[in-house]
């Protein structure tokens, strides 16, 4: 297996349909993602049904850009990679079927990647291109996103990884959060990075959430599921809510969304300047309760198993609040926190091409009766 292999990554988990080739797991010739943001807008979330056509839309040219940038051809590149889970089961099927087809014609490997691994590996990548980065175990990663807010424990063995999962969210993940709050607050989609901006200008202080309580300890959850640092976040959703009713917010809102409808996307400053005081404290103390909460249930983990090195990776690793609260409290213990850089932090094909790197060099090849994995486990 030559070291230097180039991999394109084909990556259409959710709502970007994207592609990317990676040589060595570090050199990133291309990296194309396709956003189908303002296609879920108007819905304030993902319609799976649109995602998987708008995924089979764009597969093809995408694959195409991200060759054509990076100067190679289907024939060039020495292996495909491809999400295999977990994600929305129709948009992974495009993705997974493109790839079969592809590499069944050209007689070429492919390799199945977990998503999660994938944000681990957008790190890895990163920091492989710094040089000199040799990580101190034991290493915690937290994986936070739309869809998960995971905590794992990963090492190296041989040229594989492997993964031990110590926490999840008990029900909403982080993002999801972020996404229902904002569009409770029709601050529009994703709710992310509208409201990373929009906190800035509330007082954090204002409003009080009490912290996010994981009720019921492992009672009920299959033994096989439990783990030891869980988060939730649908409590706060509630709350924010429940803070709109009694406060009387409903008004204002309908007002916002009212001047927001028919705008496809509106820039950070234009809702700013249809934002209340109320709703940027709501808005800022929503952020630094979620930031708290994430940070410290964090650090917790990585004190009981003495981890040397934390990973935060995912879309709202992309918050700015949060790098500047694990940069802060995770250098006061003496971790080192690394995150990948905005663009490689939500999801991508690089991060998908990467992961699959050590599985190229050990042929760990995908069989070709694979499918779809909506809820694939990381190990
Ligand atoms: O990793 P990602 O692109 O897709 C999933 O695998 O889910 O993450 C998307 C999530 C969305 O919920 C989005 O609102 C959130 O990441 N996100 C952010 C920020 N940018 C994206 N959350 C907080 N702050 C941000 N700046
Ligand atoms: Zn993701």
């Amino acid at each position: 297996m030559p070291s230097d292999a180039c991999i394109l990554g084909i990556e259409t988990s959710c709502d970007e349909t994207a592609a990317a080739v990676v040589c060595s797991g570090k050199r990133v010739l291309s990296n194309v993602v396709s956003s189908q943001i303002a296609v879920h807008q108007p819905y304030g979330g993902v319609v799976p049904e649109l995602a998987s056509r708008e995924h089979l839309r764009a597969i093809v040219p995408v694959v195409r850009q991200a060759l054509a940038e990076a100067g190679q051809s289907y024939e060039s590149v020495h292996a495909f990679a491809v999400t295999q889970g977990p994600g929305l089961a129709g948009a992974l099927l495009v993705g997974i079927s493109y790839a079969k087809a592809l590499t069944f014609a050209l007689g070429k490997p492919l390799i199945t990647v977990n998503h999660l691994e994938g944000h681990i590996h957008a790190v890895l990548l990163e920091e492989r291109q710094k040089g000199n980065f040799q990580v101190e175990f034991p290493l915690l990663a937290l994986v936070v996103s739309g869809g998960h807010t995971h905590l794992f424990l990963a090492e190296q063995r041989g040229e594989s990884w492997v993964y031990r999962n110590i926490g999840r969210t008990r029900d909403d993940a982080a993002g999801e959060a972020y996404d229902k709050v904002a569009k409770l607050l029709a601050l529009g989609y994703p709710g992310g990075p509208i409201i990373d901006f929009l906190a800035r200008h509330g007082d954090p202080h204002a409003v009080r959430f009490a912290p996010a309580q994981i009720k019921h300890g492992n009672r009920g959850v299959p033994r096989d599921k439990q783990t030891q640092h869980d988060f939730s976040y649908s409590g706060i959703k509630t709350a924010v809510l429940r803070y709109v009713e009694l406060e009387g917010m409903r008004e204002s809102i309908a007002a916002r969304q009212k001047a927001l409808a028919g705008v496809g996307k509106p820039r950070p400053e234009q809702v700013l300047e249809l934002c209340d005081k109320k709703t940027l404290d709501l808005v800022g103390s929503f952020q630094r309760t979620m930031v708290n909460d994430l940070v410290s249930k964090t650090l917790e983990a990585a004190r009981a198993h003495e981890s040397r090195t934390l990973f935060v990776t995912g879309g709202v690793a992309a918050n700015s609040e949060l790098r500047q609260r694990f940069e802060s409290d995770a250098a006061r213990e003496g971790l080192n926190v690394y995150f990948p850089s905005r663009k490689l932090s939500t999801d991508n094909a690089a991060m998908i091409a990467a992961a699959a790197y050590p599985k190229y060099l050990a042929e760990d090849f995908a069989s070709p009766e694979f499918s779809a994995e909506a809820s694939l486990v990381l190990r």
